[in-house]
């Protein structure tokens, strides 16, 4: 399929939204899941969001004026990720999948970021092993829970909605953990200070929403207590 690719544009985010949404539930109705995605509209949204990011690198495909499908690279931290890919079902097996992922793989060697990462479900094992061959290795399983939260209180763990005085711990926490920092999420500082001044219908979350969904509630943090001494390593 000799599909052409370029830059996306935020013009682009009605095709690609749809196509994303589209693409994620043709997969997961496959393996008798629910949708990752909700609708077209939400898909859509997201897309515009992405779209409007000068940290994240697009490549849209396309055929004949058509576009069929996309692929993001988020380049604001030291190891970038990528997603979402997406492909319209009706082009899917063809290459245009290897050739969206190999477009933003070169975009990260020329900026010289040290490591990618994505995330992918468990039961798409076309895109595992398109993953694979090039040059991904599965590092953990991440678990998705779905249904009504259960609103308990974990002993111990004070879970608060984060402000931007949290910024400087989180990437402090993020760098002792996995070793590197969230320092593209500068941009979200920004984004946070945005988001105050926005009607809560448009302010976006950026980290887990808490059990009873607050809409001005942008994201929580954790104070676990101190562990007592003999706990400690
Ligand atoms: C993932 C996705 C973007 C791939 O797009 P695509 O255009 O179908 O992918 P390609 O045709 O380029 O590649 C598919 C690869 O799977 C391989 N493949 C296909 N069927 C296979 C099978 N039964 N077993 C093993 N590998 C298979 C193909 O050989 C190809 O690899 P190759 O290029 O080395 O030959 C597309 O399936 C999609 O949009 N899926 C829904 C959304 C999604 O899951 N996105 C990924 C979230 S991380």
């Amino acid at each position: 399929m000799n599909a052409v690719f370029r830059s996306g544009t935020m013009n682009d985010a009605m095709a690609c939204g749809t196509i994303c949404y589209e693409a994620f539930k043709a997969i997961a109705q496959q393996h008798n899941f629910p949708p990752d995605i909700p609708s077209a509209e939400f898909a859509i949204g997201l897309l515009s969001r992405v779209l409007s990011r000068t940290d994240v690198y697009s490549v849209v495909a396309e055929i004949d004026h058509r576009v069929i499908g996309s692929n993001f690279l988020w380049e604001g931290d030291t190891i970038a990720s990528i997603g979402p890919i997406t492909v319209i079902p009706d082009a899917q097996n063809s290459s245009v999948g290897r050739q969206l992922m190999e477009r933003v793989l070169e975009r990260a060697r020329t900026r010289q970021h040290v490591g990618v990462r994505l995330v992918q479900s468990a039961y798409h094992n076309r895109s595992l092993s398109l993953y694979t061959k090039l040059g991904f290795h599965a590092r953990e399983p991440l678990t998705v829970l779905q249904g009504p939260p259960l609103k308990l209180q974990q002993p111990g763990c004070h879970v608060r909605p984060a402000t931007n005085a949290d910024l400087d711990a989180c990437n402090a926490l993020c760098l002792s953990i996995h070793g590197h920092d969230r320092q593209g999420e500068e941009l979200d500082r920004r984004l946070l200070a945005r988001a105050d001044r926005a009607s809560p219908r448009h302010r976006p979350r950026l980290a887990h929403p808490r059990a009873d969904p607050d809409p001005r509630q942008l994201a929580v943090v954790g104070h676990p207590r101190p562990l007592p001494r003999h706990a400690r390593r």
